[in-house]
C-alpha cells in the first residue's frame, strides 16, 4: 500500500523499542523495523505465514535478526507476559476479525499489552458503500478477471479471477479468488482456489470501540501521509492506552 511502510516506521520512531505487530504475515515489515535497530515481535495465526517469515528473518545479518521475534498467536489472546510501546496492524490485518466479540477481545488484548500511554496503529479501508450495493446483485457477484502475472518459478502466466460476496447484515465481504495457471499454448494445467472473508468497519463504529476498551483516539487518517479522513478511501488509526 503505497506509503504504509513510511507511515508505521514514523510511528516506530516517534514510540522507540518495543514494537508488536499483529498480523505480521510473512514478515514484510519485520526486517525493516529491525534495520533501524528497534526490537520488534511480529506475531501471526497463519504458521503457513510464519514459516516464510522465519526463513526470511534467518537470512538477515545476526544483528538484524537478533532484534525480531516471531510468534505463533492470535491477536484476540495475545498471551506476551510483557508490554509494548506500541502495536500496529498493517495491511488491513483487523478486518479479518469478523464479528463484534472478535474486535472487542482483540482491542483488550492489545491493551493489556501495551505500556501505560502506549500507542496502537492500523489501518483498515473504509468501506465503499456504492460498491457494496452495486456488487451485491446477482451480476455484480458475477466471477471477473482481476489481473494476470507469471510465476516467479516457472515463468508461466497466472490468470487470477475474483468473485465476491457482500453479506450487508454481517459487514462481511467474502472474496473468492481462482489462480489459473497457463502453459505456454495458453492452456490451464492448474486451478487453486482460495478464499477471504473481511469484516468492514464504518469510522465511528471504529472510534466507539475504541473508546469502550481503554483508547483515546489521538488521529484519524485518510491516508498514509496523513491527509483528512475521506469516505470510501483508507481509515488509518492512531490511539493511545488510557485507563
Ligand atoms: C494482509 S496480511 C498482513 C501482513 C503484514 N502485516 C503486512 O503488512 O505485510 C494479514 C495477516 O493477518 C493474519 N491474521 C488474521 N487474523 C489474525 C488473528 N486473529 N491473529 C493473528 N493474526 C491474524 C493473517 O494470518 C495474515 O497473515
Amino acid at each position: 500500500m503505497p506509503g504504509d511502510v513510511e507511515f508505521y516506521l514514523e510511528e516506530i520512531r516517534r514510540a522507540g523499542s518495543l514494537v508488536l505487530e499483529l498480523g505480521c504475515g510473512t514478515g514484510r515489515l519485520l526486517e525493516l523495523i529491525a534495520r533501524e535497530g528497534f526490537n520488534v515481535v511480529g506475531l501471526d495465526r497463519a504458521p503457513s505465514m510464519l514459516k516464510i517469515a522465519r526463513a526470511e528473518v534467518a537470512l538477515l545479518p545476526p544483528d538484524v535478526s537478533a532484534l525480531i521475534e516471531i510468534v505463533d498467536g492470535d491477536m484476540r489472546a495475545i498471551a506476551l507476559n510483557r508490554q509494548f510501546k506500541l502495536a500496529i496492524i498493517p495491511y488491513r490485518a483487523f478486518l479479518h476479525l469478523l464479528t463484534v466479540q472478535d474486535h472487542r477481545a482483540a482491542l483488550a488484548s492489545i491493551h493489556e499489552h501495551l505500556e501505560d500511554g502506549g500507542r496502537l496503529a492500523f489501518n483498515i479501508f473504509d468501506p465503499d458503500l456504492e460498491m457494496i450495493v452495486e456488487r451485491s446483485s446477482d451480476i455484480g457477484d458475477a466471477l471477473t478477471r482481476l489481473t494476470e502475472c507469471e510465476t516467479p518459478e516457472t515463468g508461466r502466466k497466472i490468470v487470477v479471477w475474483d468473485s465476491r460476496r457482500y453479506d450487508l447484515e454481517r459487514q462481511i465481504v467474502t472474496e473468492y479468488r481462482i489462480f489459473e495457471e497457463l502453459n505456454p499454448d495458453g492452456v490451464v494445467v492448474k486451478k487453486t482456489y482460495t478464499l477471504l472473508a473481511l469484516r468492514w468497519v464504518y469510522r465511528y463504529e471504529m472510534e466507539h470501540l475504541l473508546e469502550l476498551c481503554g483508547f483515546e483516539v489521538e488521529a484519524l487518517y485518510g491516508n498514509f501521509m496523513r491527509g483528512p479522513y475521506t469516505p470510501e478511501a483508507e481509515q488509518v488509526w492512531v490511539a493511545r492506552k488510557v485507563g
